[in-house]
C-alpha cells in the first residue's frame, strides 16, 4: 500500500514521567522503511511509552528527536504523523457497525460517501469480514473486533503502524491463527511498523528484527535469530526461550563445564569465561561412555513433539535437557546427557547471581 515506506529514526529518546518514573532511560533506533520491528520485554519494562514517543502520543525529554523519513517531527502531534495505532483493547466504537468503525477515520478526513464505501469494502474483504459489515461490533469475536481495529488502523493507508499487545487479549489458537494473518498481511501492506508483544513466540514469529528491552532500555536489536542463538546477554537469553547456564572455565585452549572437559575453545578473545549458557534442545541424551554428565530426573514433561526433562544434580539449578518424544523417561532415573559443543554460548557472568 505504502509506495515508498516510512523510514523511522530515534535519537538520545527517554522519557521521564513527571513523578520521576523513567519508562524510558535512552533509546537510539533506526527502522527502516517497510520494516516490521518489534519490542519485545517483560510488563513495565517501557514498551508502551516508546510506542506513544514513535506515535506523537509522549513527548520526548529534552534533546530526543524523532524522525520519519528524515523529516523531524518530535514537535507534531499524533494527527499529523500518519500513524495508524492498534492497542491491546482494541478500543472500538460501541455503538457503531463494523463498516462504520473502519471508516471512521475516512469520515474525519471528509472522504465522499462513494470512495468511503470502496475503500471500506476493500479492508472488510482483505480482513475477511465481507459478511460482517453491518453487524454492530459487541456482536462480534474477540478475533473478529480484532481484525475490526486492524482494518480501521490501515484503512487511512497509515506512513507507519503501530501496535502495542494487539493479540494479548485473544485465547491461544486464535492468537496463533491471527499471529500468522498479521504476518502476511504486514508483508503485503509494505508498512513500517513498530509490535509491541510480551510473548516470545510471536515477536519471532512477526519481527523482521527484535528490540528486546529491560528496565528502560535496549538490550539487544537484532534478528530473531541473532537474538536467540547469540543473546547479549543472561537477561536475553533467558526471556527469549529456556536456557541453562553452567559454571565453566577455559584452560590451555580448552573449555571445562562443571569441571568436565567438554572441548577445545575456539574463544580467542581475552574476557574471562565463567559460565556457558546451553539451550535444552542442544542437550541430548547419548549412551554412558559419550556422556559429559550424569544427572537424576526429576521431572519429565510430555510436549508431543518432544519431553522436557529436568535433571538434578548438575550445576545448582538442574538442567533442563529435550529428550525425544517417545523416548522411556522416568522420574528418579540416572540420564547421561552431552552438551552439543557447537552451541554453548560462552558467559563471562558467573553461574550464580550474587546478588539474589
Ligand atoms: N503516565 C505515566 N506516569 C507515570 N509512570 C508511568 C506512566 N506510564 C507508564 N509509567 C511507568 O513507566 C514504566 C514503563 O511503562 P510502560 O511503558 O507502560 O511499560 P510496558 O508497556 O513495557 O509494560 C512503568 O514503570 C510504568 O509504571
Ligand atoms: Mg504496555
Amino acid at each position: 500500500m505504502s509506495d515508498h515506506p516510512t523510514s523511522i529514526e530515534l535519537t538520545g529518546c527517554a522519557k521521564t514521567f513527571t513523578d520521576g518514573t523513567p519508562a524510558v532511560r535512552r533509546a537510539d533506533l533506526q527502522i527502516a522503511g517497510g520494516e516490521t520491528l518489534v519490542l519485545l520485554g517483560p510488563s513495565g519494562c517501557g514498551k508502551t511509552t516508546l510506542l506513544r514517543l514513535i506515535a506523537g502520543l509522549e513527548q520526548p525529554d529534552a534533546g530526543g528527536r524523532v524522525l520519519f523519513a528524515g523529516t523531524d517531527v518530535t514537535d507534531q502531534p499524533i494527527e499529523r504523523r500518519r500513524v495508524g495505532m492498534v492497542f491491546q483493547s482494541y478500543a472500538l466504537f460501541p455503538n457503531m457497525s463494523v463498516r462504520d468503525n473502519v471508516g471512521y477515520g475516512l469520515r474525519v478526513r471528509r472522504w465522499s460517501r462513494r470512495a468511503r464505501r470502496e475503500r471500506v469494502d476493500e479492508l472488510l474483504s482483505m480482513m475477511r469480514l465481507d459478511e460482517l459489515g453491518d453487524r454492530h461490533v459487541d456482536q462480534l469475536s474477540g478475533g473478529q473486533r480484532q481484525r475490526v481495529a486492524l482494518a480501521r488502523a490501515i484503512a487511512i493507508e497509515p506512513h507507519v503502524l503501530l501496535l502495542d499487545e494487539p493479540l494479548t487479549a485473544l485465547d491461544a489458537l486464535l492468537r496463533e491463527r491471527l499471529r500468522v494473518e498479521l504476518d502476511q498481511l504486514l508483508r503485503r501492506l509494505g508498512t513500517t511498523t513498530v509490535y509491541v508483544t510480551h510473548d516470545q513466540a510471536e515477536a519471532m514469529a512477526l519481527g523482521d528484527r527484535l528490540a528486546i528491552m529491560n528496565a528502560g532500555e535496549i538490550v539487544q536489536l537484532a534478528s530473531p535469530e541473532e537474538v536467540y542463538f547469540q543473546p547479549a546477554d543472561g537477561f536475553v537469553a533467558d526471556f527469549v526461550g529456556t536456557i541453562n547456564r553452567l559454571a565453566a572455565a577455559t584452560r590451555d585452549g580448552r573449555l571445562e563445564v562443571l569441571g568436565t572437559e567438554i572441548g577445545p575453545c575456539a574463544d580467542n578473545n581475552s574476557a574471562v569465561v565463567r559460565s556457558v549458557l546451553v539451550r535444552p534442545e542442544n542437550v541430548t541424551v547419548c549412551a554412558p561412555d559419550a556422556a559429559h554428565f550424569v544427572g537424576t530426573v526429576e521431572t519429565a514433561l510430555f510436549l508431543g513433539d518432544r519431553q522436557r526433562v529436568v535433571l538434578a544434580g548438575i550445576g545448582h539449578r538442574g538442567l533442563a535437557v529435550d529428550a525425544p518424544a517417545r523416548a522411556d523417561v522416568r522420574v528418579g532415573q540416572r540420564l547421561p546427557v552431552r552438551l552439543d559443543t557447537d552451541h554453548v554460548i560462552l558467559s563471562c557472568e558467573p553461574e550464580l547471581e550474587t546478588t539474589e
